[in-house]
């Protein structure tokens, strides 16, 4: 199968886990990376161990400013994302009221609407962008 080779890639939830992982493997095949999560500091120091340029671009997705602003970065005509990793998300357990209903809550906002809402970006921008691609979490 033949291997496709991003440019520059945005990854959310880079700071721990999977997506970090992903941006140590995309880093390791030579793809520029933007780092979006809500831990600067982590993020700071993971662009710092990477051997291809890496921005850092902290953001609460569960935020809709901040989540726009990422939705700009990756519409952005200059240094275009022509892959976006759209892995940050939560899960818990627990009652749908009370003090666990604030995480539910939480969930819905970064596990649904932050991926099929207000997406950053739209799916269909990055689809018709001519090195576009998508990839399921
Ligand atoms: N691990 C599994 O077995 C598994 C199985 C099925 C699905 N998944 C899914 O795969 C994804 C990654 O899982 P993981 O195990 O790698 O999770 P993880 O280790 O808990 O990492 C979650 C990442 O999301 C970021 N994040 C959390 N809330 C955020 C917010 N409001 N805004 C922006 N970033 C936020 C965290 O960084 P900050 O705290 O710095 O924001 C962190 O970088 C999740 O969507 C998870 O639901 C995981």
């Amino acid at each position: 199968m033949k291997r496709v080779t991003w440019r520059r890639a945005l990854v959310t939830g880079a700071s721990a886990g999977i997506g970090k992982a992903m941006v140590q493997e995309l880093a390791r095949h030579g793809t520029e990376l933007v780092l979006v999560a809500r831990n600067a500091d982590r993020l700071e120091r993971i662009a710092g161990s990477l051997e291809v340029p890496a921005e850092v671009l902290p953001a609460d997705l569960c935020d809709r400013t901040q989540l726009d602003a990422v939705a700009r970065r990756c519409a952005a005509a200059d240094d275009p994302i022509d892959l976006l990793v759209n892995n940050a998300g939560i899960w818990s357990f627990g009652a749908l009221i009370g003090p666990s209903g604030d995480v539910a809550e939480k969930m819905v906002a970064l596990n649904v609407a932050a991926v099929v809402g207000r997406s950053p970006p739209p799916p269909g921008q990055i689809v018709a962008h001519p090195r576009g691609g998508l990839r399921k979490k």
